[in-house]
């Protein structure tokens, strides 16, 4: 029989909390959440002021440096970040490499890594703060060009060059979406609105794909490396597959006539393991202040490209309704996430279903580089949780005649 008694006297008491609910792994200046009151707030400014005031560019500076950037620094800083937007053409041979069916987040975390062997200095243990600052600058600049090529593989379409005179959100969307042949027209309504999407989701504390990062990193792991291993937490589909599977759902339910009442049904029977994807989160229990913001902002961006009337936006909007006035979601606390509005909006600015966690990886980044330099500023310990074991505790080995 299992004896915890003997176990205890050779490992020592361990603590043990499955999806560290209620562990802090860190401590962090970075970002300040707050679930019971729907608050967040990077290195203390409300979210609600930087997606209106702010630029992704400058919330990166923020999230990465810890201050806003003088105008000065941020000139600086947007100048690198634009000078370093080409890749290796190396890359492009590694991207050929990919067959078309690959998915854009293989591609992406598989690219990235692929920087360590370009940038050899990169993988030292100890690195300068001169070279860690390149470091962050390339990151930043080559991961929109690597994202918009990854779709380019995935759809046989050539290959977009960057354009330095365009902003980084423009600059990402003219390289998705423009063709040597045809004049791509940016819309600034659709940058406006990505600019918004990368700074909500461009940080959110000790997530599961940032603390990744934070493990990966604290083995002294290069930072192209540890952001390649977040990707690939947040390609996950409980992680940052959640706005594809709304966009998913709303297209399920049109398909079946738009029965709206149907599927709520469906996700409050207890055998049905059907959720309502976009509703609910484990740390926002009154309200998500990112879904607030994004909610208006994918009202005026339907508007603007005379969406308004689109019948996934009105299934949306008859679920929301629906979800809020029924007793079981009032109940358990279950409203509207970021992910039920991101999904409309991306769907909305034409970018592809399979590029919608790219997009979440694209504004994740400044959060999981300010993680990493934290973590290792602080010269943090290697990461290395216990657990409590639960096999067979001694046996002796047995010839295998006589097994
Ligand atoms: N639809 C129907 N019922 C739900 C939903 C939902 N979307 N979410 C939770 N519930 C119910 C559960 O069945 C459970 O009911 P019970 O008490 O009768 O057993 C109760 O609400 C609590 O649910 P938990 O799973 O314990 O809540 P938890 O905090 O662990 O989960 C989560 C949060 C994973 C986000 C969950 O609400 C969910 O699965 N939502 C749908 C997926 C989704 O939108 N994910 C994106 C999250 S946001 C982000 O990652 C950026």
């Amino acid at each position: 029989a299992f004896d915890i008694g003997k176990l205890r006297d050779q490992t020592g008491y361990v603590t043990l909390d499955s999806g560290y609910k209620n562990t802090g792994a860190t401590k962090s200046a970075i970002t300040f959440l707050d679930g019971e009151e729907g608050i967040l707030r990077y290195r203390g400014y409300p979210i609600e002021q930087l997606a209106e005031k702010s630029s992704f560019l400058e919330v990166a500076y923020l999230l990465i440096y810890g201050a806003l950037p003088t105008e000065k620094e941020f000139k600086s800083f947007q100048y690198q970040i634009t000078q370093h937007t080409l890749v290796h053409e190396d890359i492009r041979k590694i991207l050929d490499g990919f067959p078309s069916s690959a998915h854009p987040m293989g591609i992406l975390s598989s690219l990235i890594c692929s920087l360590t062997a370009f940038y050899p200095k990169s993988i030292a243990p100890e690195i300068s703060k001169e070279e860690l600052d390149l470091n962050i600058v390339r990151l930043m600049a080559k991961i929109s060009t690597i994202a918009a090529w990854s779709y380019k593989n995935s759809v046989g379409h050539p290959l977009i060059y960057p354009r330095n005179d365009l902003d980084y959100c423009a600059n990402f969307l003219y390289m998705m979406f423009s063709f040597p042949t045809e004049k791509y027209e940016i819309n600034p309504i659709v940058v406006s609105a990505l600019n918004k999407l990368l700074i909500l989701h461009a940080d959110h504390e000790q997530n599961c794909s940032t603390s990744t990062v934070r493990l990966v990193g604290s083995a002294n792991a290069s930072l192209y490396g540890s952001v390649s291993a977040g990707i690939n937490a947040l390609w996950g589909p409980l992680h940052g597959g959640a706005n594809q599977e709304v966009v998913e759902m709303l297209e399920a339910i049109e398909a079946d006539g738009g029965n709206t009442s149907r599927w709520i049904t469906k996700a409050k029977d207890k055998d049905d393991s059907f959720r309502l994807m976009g509703f609910g989160h484990r740390v926002y229990k009154n309200f998500d202040p990112r879904a607030t913001i994004i909610k208006k902002a994918a009202d005026e961006v339907l508007q603007a490209l005379g969406l308004q009337d689109s019948p996934l936006l009105k299934i949306a909007q008859e679920l929301e309704q629906a979800a809020l006035t029924d007793q079981y979601f009032i109940e358990r606390k279950l409203y509207p996430n970021v992910d039920f509005y991101s999904g409309i909006i991306y769907k909305a600015l034409g970018i592809p279903t399979e590029m919608f966690t790219v997009m979440f990886a694209l504004g994740r980044l400044p959060g999981w580089i300010a993680q990493w330099k934290e973590m290792r500023e602080n010269k943090e310990p290697i990461g290395r949780p216990r657990q409590i074991y639960t096999g067979e505790l001694e046996r002796d080995y047995k010839e295998i005649s006589a097994r």
